[in-house]
């Protein structure tokens, strides 16, 4: 491994896609600026280091030796979410702590720890115990920041719990927010779930500055907002994935691009929903109805057990598959930005996780959006409403014949100009990461931020 002297970053991700993604790319952006990076893992989730070469992979173990592993397969398969996360951040408090002291007293000079907003104020805790400076990654956009970080006001208004009576409410202070776009999730432990959020909060604002995986141009308003309310550095930098030296490997999977080589340009309705929602199996058929209905082709990734109670397509109709030929796919994964990037693709059916939201708009594919929980519903409304590059396909309103409406007249395109916004959004992006744009100047500025720690 190339030595790098004094320009060493310490990076702690969430081990989850959306989270650990964003993450290396931003290693990679680091490396490609003369950093080294370290990388500490949990070994839940452990990813492969050989897919990542640049960059030193350490473990954290959680496990005690004698006791049951609290992250086993098995108790965290059907976990809720948040409690899952709870359960991370204890597990792994300690061996953080330790984890990150051997690698400062080890002789070279940390300049920085990066890590996940998640994490929370643990990792304030640790860096000031240790005497290193802590920068934050936020993986979402600043517009569900700016939602969470008003969970308290949300509260003491009566917005938060959501009631049912109210779902279609603005909610007057956070424009154009609806109260059914609240960034909230079911949980069996609601209060769980706002600790999470204040302490992610908290943690941001504690720390010697925010990274965000975003564009100024994009989220110039929120941005600011979060700026005033969280009162340290930020750098919108994104989109990371965009930046040259992406050290991230492309799949080896050529099935689908193969496919999608076949078909006409922009005919596709190309449908995925994230790397972590489940959902039922009623869904599951009314979306394959509504895909097959649309006679749109289509590619559909459906990740194993994604389907609850099934392994993988079982519940398909007998022949469905055989019947649509080869006008429809399905995939247990894809490589999304290939397939983004592929001009067959005319739109892309999302759950509006930030990634795949991200991933859309740089190569100006028309959204159809179906949120889950948390930020994909603030990402829906502002994709929809303040970008204007999707169209809504609420979940509650998943059905065939809704899914056939929405997908022919985004694919038909009723002259709304759709397509027109996506393209120069994409523009607007594109023009960012150039030499000029917001995302280089700030880049510029946190290398040279970051660098200050050491004098
Ligand atoms: C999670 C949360 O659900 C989301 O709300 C939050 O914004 C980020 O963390 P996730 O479900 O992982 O998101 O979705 P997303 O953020 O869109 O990230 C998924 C990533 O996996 C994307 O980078 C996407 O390109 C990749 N992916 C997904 C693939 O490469 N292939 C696939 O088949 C599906």
């Amino acid at each position: 491994m190339e030595e790098r002297k004094g320009r060493r970053i310490i990076m702690f991700p969430l081990p989850f896609p959306g989270h650990f993604n964003p993450m290396i790319e931003l290693a990679g952006i680091f490396h490609h600026r003369g950093f080294s990076v370290t990388i500490l893992h949990t070994s839940y989730n452990f990813p492969d280091p050989s897919r990542h070469p640049h960059f030193t992979f350490r473990t954290i173990s959680h496990n005690k030796e004698g006791e049951e592993d609290p992250l086993s397969q098995s108790e965290t398969s059907s976990m809720d979410l948040i409690v899952l996360v709870r359960r991370l951040k204890q597990c792994y408090a300690e061996p953080f702590r330790k984890s990150v002291a051997a690698e400062v007293g080890g002789g070279e000079t940390v300049c920085c720890l990066v890590s996940d907003a998640i994490w929370g104020k643990n990792t304030e805790v640790v860096a000031e115990e240790i005497g290193v400076r802590r920068v934050v990654l936020r993986t979402g956009g600043a517009s569900s920041f700016c939602a969470f970080a008003a969970f308290p006001l949300l509260r003491d208004k009566g917005y938060l719990p959501i009631q049912d009576s109210r779902l279609d409410e603005p909610v007057t202070e956070l424009p154009p927010l609806k109260v059914k776009d609240l960034p909230v999730m079911e949980t069996n432990e609601p209060e769980e779930l706002y600790r999470v959020v204040n302490d992610m909060v908290e943690g941001a604002k504690s720390s010697s500055g925010v990274i965000w995986n975003t564009f100024e141009d994009l989220e110039r308003l929120s941005l600011m907002n979060c700026s005033s309310k969280l009162q340290v550095p930020f750098f919108p930098i994104g989109p990371f994935h965009k930046y040259s030296e992406d050290p991230t490997p492309k799949t080896e999977n050529k099935e689908d691009t193969d496919w999608l080589d076949k078909q006409d340009p922009q005919s596709v309705v190309y449908a995925s929903f994230g790397s972590l929602e489940a959902i039922e199996e009623k869904e599951f058929l009314e979306i394959a109805w509504g895909l097959r209905n649309s006679e749109r082709p289509f590619l559909w990734v459906v990740r194993p057990g994604s389907v609850r109670g099934t392994e993988w397509l079982e519940s398909l109709p007998l022949g469905f598959m055989e019947n649509i030929g080869d006008k429809g796919k399905i995939v247990k994964w894809a490589n999304q930005l290939e397939v983004l990037a592929h001009p067959a693709v005319g739109a892309f059916w999302t759950h509006c996780g930030w990634n795949s939201t991200l991933e859309s708009i740089c190569e100006g594919v028309p959204m159809i959006c179906t949120s889950c929980f948390t930020d994909q519903h603030v990402n829906a409304r502002y994709i929809v409403d303040v970008w204007r590059v999707g169209m809504l396909l609420e979940r509650s309103k998943m059905e065939k014949k809704e899914i056939e409406k929405v997908l022919r007249s985004v694919m038909m395109e009723k002259g709304d100009g759709l397509r027109e916004r996506s393209l120069k959004l994409k523009e607007r992006a594109d023009f960012c990461l150039s030499k000029d744009g917001s995302s280089s100047k700030y880049l510029d500025k946190l290398v040279s931020h970051v660098l200050s720690f050491d004098s």
